[in-house]
């Protein structure tokens, strides 16, 4: 049966669903916070609030909506979920090391669009997420999903219902040169882009762009300002619908790895447009962390989830090395850190009670089913584990007050230019307990900690 006699089905079903989990608003799973990253508070106040979570986003905005008194009070919600492509997708990992000599990239599983149940089933998990999201944004919010031929035109259908046809303010085309070619087709170079507002008083703020002259040439029309580039003359007019940005390249410096990331580029101008400075921004498949790093970057707020430990480790790690403040999430995730080999040094200061701890990392032994890949990749990671086995580790971090509950660390290191900080260190005078946490190139994550008996000593708790 053709899609179309389905569709108002899919959306009745997914209205029971989310009418059903409004009522039993009371019921559903807890998230607990893992990790609290606390740098300096950033620029516009931006931070406190923002999260990354770890789990399914339908039970992450339950969760939101039970414990964080959240409906209303989002301004910008982009997803960009699987596209109904039918494919899996990978995270190409490069592992470098002078020890290990051509080491291959590997290539774990990322994350799988494949719906087994079929079309209507997928559509009808974006639907109830569409219902729940428009509880969530502000009554100036906005709402952006990023498809492409797939799926799109069925969704527009779906959100017209959802959003109300008078809120569909845009379809925006992404363009790209990147991607295969066809014989038989025209090469596919686009994604779509819905853009809907809870309200008609939904905030938008427009954007310029460069429109050059024709012939580009000065046109020295009276009154209007014209500047000129390498290419030569143009005037700023209001940005169009079809944007040409370039996906993220290999030698990129935002590039994570992460199959299917989006251009920071891209996020920038929907947060610019429909956001204001201090203002909160979620996406809830959110894979390697791209609306957070550009909201980041513009001084909102953010929310980002993920299903995938990949995707979770990836964000984590991006988001450190953008010296972000936010808490980890998720359902008590790591696991414990015997894999993570240690050395803790106490040493008095003279003269004072303060003793100086420097905690160094020795070594990773990730047990066999921690390694999800096969065949040639398993053997160069088990070359890497003899001679180089820090490598495998993405990011640590070390709270050298651990208060037995929440890991909130004075010290993050992430993975940049393929090297990790080996040691860490603190004076202070009350340090009897330390956790570590740790997250590995496949985003296993765990948390050891260390108590301290006497000085110059260290055991494991
Ligand atoms: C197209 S990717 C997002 C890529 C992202 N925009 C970026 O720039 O890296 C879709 C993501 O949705 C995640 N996902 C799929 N189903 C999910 C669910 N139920 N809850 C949370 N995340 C989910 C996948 O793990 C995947 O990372």
């Amino acid at each position: 049966m053709s899609l179309i006699f389905s569709l108002p089905a899919i959306l009745e079903e997914s209205r029971r669903e989310y009418k059903k989990i409004k009522e039993n608003e009371e019921q559903g799973k807890d998230f607990y916070p893992v990790e609290q990253l606390c740098h300096n508070e950033p620029e516009h106040g931006a931070a406190a609030e923002s999260i990354l979570a770890k789990g399914d986003n339908l039970e992450f905005i339950q969760y939101l909506m039970r414990e964080k008194d959240i409906e209303g009070r989002i301004q910008l919600i982009y997803m960009d979920p699987p596209f109904y492509s039918k494919a899996s997708y990978d995270a190409v990992i490069k592992l470098k090391s002078p020890l290990v000599p051509q080491a291959p990239a590997i290539k774990p599983a990322a994350y799988e669009d494949v719906w087994k149940t079929g079309i209507e089933d997928y559509l009808r998990m974006l639907c109830v997420r569409f219902f729940l999201v428009k509880d969530l944004l502000s009554e100036e919010g906005c709402f952006w999903v990023h498809l492409d031929w797939h799926v799109v035109h069925y969704v527009k259908i779906l959100l017209d219902e959802i959003f109300g046809e008078k809120n569909f303010i845009n379809e925006v085309v992404w363009n790209y040169k990147s991607g295969g070619t066809g014989k038989r087709n025209f090469s596919r170079k686009h994604d779509t882009l819905l853009f809907y507002s809870k309200t008609k008083n939904y905030y938008f703020q427009p954007l310029k762009e460069k429109s050059y002259n024709r012939g580009y040439k000065p046109y020295r029309f009276k009154g209007v300002n014209e500047y000129k580039d390498e290419m030569g003359w143009y005037t700023m007019v209001n940005m169009k619908d079809v944007w040409q940005i370039d996906m993220v390249g290999r030698t990129s410096s935002e590039r994570t790895g992460y199959a299917t990331q989006k251009p920071e580029q891209l996020l920038s101008r929907i947060i610019e447009s429909c956001s204001r400075k201090g203002e909160l921004c979620a996406d809830f498949f959110g894979g390697s962390g791209t609306l957070a790093a550009a909201a980041e970057q513009l001084g909102r707020r953010w929310i980002s989830c993920d299903i995938g430990d990949l995707a979770t480790a990836s964000c984590l790690k991006r988001m450190s090395v953008k010296k972000s403040s936010f808490t980890l999430m998720g359902d008590r995730f790591d696991r414990e850190g015997e894999a993570l080999l240690l050395d803790v040094e106490v040493e008095p200061i003279e003269f004072t009670a303060k003793k100086l701890v420097t905690v160094t990392l020795q070594g990773y032994e990730p047990d066999e089913k921690s390694i999800p890949v096969k065949g040639e990749e398993r053997e160069v990671i088990k070359a890497f584990c003899r001679a180089d086995s820090l490598q495998l580790l993405e990011y640590w971090s070390v709270d050298f007050h651990y208060d037995g509950n929440m890991h909130s660390p004075e010290f993050s290191f992430p993975k940049e230019k393929d090297s990790i900080e080996k040691t860490c260190s603190q004076i202070g005078q009350s340090i009897s307990r330390i956790s570590i946490r740790a997250v590995d190139v496949f985003g296993n994550s765990m948390l050891k900690v260390l108590e301290l008996d006497q000085p110059g000593m260290a055991s494991d708790c």
